[in-house]
C-alpha cells in the first residue's frame, strides 16, 4: 500500500509544482514506483515542467467521472520508466472535484503505487482541502520571505484540522521546503534566513533549494533539472528524495561567504 505525499504552500508561486517534479522523478529515479498528480484545477503546469504537456489526452476529472479510466489517462514519463502522471483538468468549474471520488481515486492509486505524489494548489484555492486531506506526508514550500512563510503557517494549521488523519487522531507528517534562497541577501539581511524560517514554522527541515536561473531553463524545455550534473538545485532535490525515504542526508552549506561556487566545487570535485 502506498503513501501519499502532498506538496503544497500557502502563496502560489513559491514552486510547489517545481518541487513536485523534481522530487517525482528523484523518487523514481531511486526505484519507487511513483504517481504524481496535479490538483491545480484550470492551471496547469506540472505537465510542462515534466515535459509531457503534448501527451494528454484526460485528466483527472475525467477518471473520476468514468469518462476514462485510469490505464487511459495515466502518462508514463518519457525518461523515468517508474513514474507516471495524472494532469489537472481544464475545466474553468474548480469545485468539481468532490470528496469520495478523490479518495476513490487516490485509494486505487495506493494499491498499484508505492508514492501519490500531490500538486496542491495555494492554500486559498479551492481544491486545496481535496489535496491534503488524504496526505500521509505534507512537504511545506516556502521562500524566505515573511508573506510566504505567514500563509505557510496558516496551511499548517489547515492541515492539522482538516486532514483525515487529524480527523482519526492521528498527524501528518509535515516537512518544510525553502524555496528559492539566495544565501548572498540572507548575509545582507534583506532575506529570513534558514533559521528564521524554522523558528516560526517550528517544523522539520527536508531541503533548501537555492535560486537558480537554469530551474526556469529547465521548465521551459521540460527537463526537470535533478537530472542534471554539477547544480546546486539538482543536488538539493536528489537529497529531499534520499530524506523523503528515510536516509539521513547532510545538509549542503548555503553560507554565501562560501560562495555557490566554492561549495559546487567542494561538492563536485
Ligand atoms: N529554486 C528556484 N530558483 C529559481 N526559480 C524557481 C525556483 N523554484 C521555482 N522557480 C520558478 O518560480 C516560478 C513558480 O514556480 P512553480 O513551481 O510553478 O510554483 P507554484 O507551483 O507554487 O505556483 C516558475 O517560473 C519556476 O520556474
Ligand atoms: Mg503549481
Amino acid at each position: 500500500m502506498g503513501i501519499v505525499i502532498t506538496v503544497t504552500s500557502g502563496k502560489g508561486g513559491v514552486g510547489k509544482s517545481t518541487t513536485t517534479a523534481n522530487l517525482a522523478v528523484g523518487l523514481a529515479n531511486l526505484g519507487q514506483r511513483v504517481v504524481a498528480i496535479d490538483f491545480d484545477i484550470g492551471l496547469r503546469n506540472l505537465d510542462m515542467i515534466l515535459g509531457l504537456e503534448n501527451r494528454i489526452v484526460y485528466d483527472v476529472v475525467d477518471v473520476m467521472e468514468g469518462r476514462c479510466n485510469l490505464t487511459q489517462a495515466l502518462i508514463n514519463d518519457k525518461k523515468s520508466k517508474s513514474l507516471y502522471f495524472l494532469p489537472a483538468s481544464q475545466t474553468k468549474d474548480k469545485d468539481i472535484l468532490s470528496k469520495e471520488k478523490v479518495k476513490k481515486l487516490i485509494d486505487t492509486l495506493k494499491e498499484s503505487f508505492d508514492i501519490v505524489m500531490i500538486d496542491s494548489p495555494a492554500g486559498i484555492e479551492s481544491g486545496f482541502e481535496h489535496s491534503i486531506f488524504l496526505a500521509d506526508k505534507a512537504m511545506i514550500v516556502s521562500t524566505p520571505d515573511v508573506s510566504s512563510v505567514r500563509d505557510a503557517d496558516r496551511v499548517i494549521g489547515i492541515i492539522d484540522a482538516k486532514s483525515e488523519k487529524a480527523k482519526n487522531g492521528e498527524e501528518v507528517e509535515k516537512y518544510v521546503i525553502i524555496n528559492r534562497l539566495k544565501p548572498e541577501m540572507v548575509e545582507a539581511g534583506n532575506m529570513l534566513s534558514i533559521d528564521d524560517v524554522l523558528s516560526i514554522l517550528a517544523l522539520p527541515l527536508i531541503g533548501v533549494v537555492p535560486d537558480d536561473e537554469d530551474i526556469i531553463t529547465s521548465t521551459n524545455i521540460g527537463t526537470p533539472i535533478i537530472n542534471k550534473d554539477k547544480s546546486l538545485s539538482a543536488e538539493s532535490y536528489r537529497r529531499i528524495a534520499r530524506r523523503i525515504l528515510g536516509e539521513e542526508v547532510e545538509f549542503m552549506d548555503f553560507t554565501a561567504k562560501k560562495g555557490l561556487l566554492a561549495s559546487l566545487k567542494g561538492l563536485f570535485k
